[in-house]
């Protein structure tokens, strides 16, 4: 640990999330500036253990800042879950004079990091990568804004179709444990009901909700859902349910799906994973391990890895109540 490090490695990991080539290409550069070589890793863990390796030069990532998915490409590792396959990835470090490695990933990404360090002891720096902005420690995730305006552009499309015909749409939208990408884009889209997995209102309100929005001469609605709603039903039995108690809806289901994982970065994601790369390289090239860099009211901020993972964000009860206010 004492030695210098001349070498970094970098991989994308989970879901992937738009702004993470962004994000590879400060890494890149950043090592290019502190005149430290960069190495890619492919697919994530699964190439740590099979040692898919190649080395990066500023030049090789050049005009992907503006590229959805990740050039490095991203898997979910089985393999690294095992003592076995984390023994074969840590050689393959060693073995390539690798000192330090950059993850950009989400909650599984940095798990999996933390049991390196429990068990190697080998030097790592988190940088959050998720469009379900579900890790504590930084004010937004790389992807998350991206998703966010993919969402609403979708919803508005919606909305137009959803008036012509009086119809009441369900969309389901990302978020397996986390209600941000629903809440927000909720509000942003203008929908009269959001459901959210950290707030069970239950079917008896949602109900009473559509009973108001009826009386109040509304012919069309929309409720986004959060694919990790506990209302207790997924999104097609929910609309079943409506049906059942207003025969007289005519009721859509809408699944937005992958298509909020891909496209453009927005600016805002380009820029924070810019500042995420370029810390993430001087924390570690600082002695850093064991961290998450992150934005906290527009500063870089480092959080424990543990800490990232294990404390959820909390939602904003500002924002519920904007959400209630506007969709009178
Ligand atoms: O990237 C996070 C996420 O989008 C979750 O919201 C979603 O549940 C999950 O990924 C689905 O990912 P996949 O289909 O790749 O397993």
């Amino acid at each position: 640990m004492n030695e210098p490090i001349k070498k970094i490695a970098v991989l994308t990991s989970g879901g992937d999330a738009p702004g993470m080539n962004a994000a590879i290409r400060a890494v890149v550069r950043a090592c290019t500036y502190y005149r430290v070589e960069c190495v890619g890793v492919y697919r994530g863990y699964q190439g740590l253990i099979e040692g898919d390796f190649e080395t990066l030069n500023a030049r090789h990532v050049s005009n992907i800042i503006s590229k959805g998915g990740t050039i490095l490409k991203s898997a979910r590792s089985a393999e690294f879950r095992t003592e076995e396959g984390r023994f074969k990835a840590h050689k393959h470090l060693i073995e390539n004079g690798i000192g330090a490695l950059v993850l950009i990933g989400g909650d599984g990404t940095f798990t999996g990091g933390l049991k390196f360090i429990e068990e190697f002891n080998f030097p790592l720096v988190g940088i959050p990568g998720t469009i379900d902005n579900d890790i504590y420690g930084t004010d937004n995730t790389i992807g998350y804004d991206t998703a966010l305006n993919t969402v609403v552009e979708a919803i508005d499309k919606i909305r137009d179709t959803a008036s012509s015909h009086n119809r009441l749409f369900f969309v389901e939208v990302m978020g397996r444990d986390a209600g941000f990408i629903a809440l927000n884009s909720g509000i942003g889209a203008g929908a009269e009901e959001i459901l959210i997995p950290e707030k069970n209102l239950g079917l008896d309100r949602l109900v009473e909700s559509l009973n108001k929005s009826k009386e109040k001469g509304k012919t069309s609605s929309i409720v986004v859902v959060s694919e990790g709603d506990k209302i207790g039903k997924n999104v097609f039995e929910l609309g079943d349910y409506i049906t059942e108690h207003f025969p007289n809806y005519d009721i859509r289901v809408s699944v937005l799906g992958h298509m909020q994982r891909g496209g453009s970065p927005s600016c805002y994601d380009r820029v924070l994973a810019s500042r995420l790369g370029v810390a993430a390289v001087e924390a570690l090239l600082d002695r850093t391990t064991g961290v998450m860099v992150g934005i906290t009211n527009n500063k870089v901020s480092t959080v424990g890895l543990n800490k990232a993972i294990k404390m959820n964000n909390d939602i904003d009860p500002e924002l519920l109540k904007v959400a209630e206010i506007t969709s009178i």
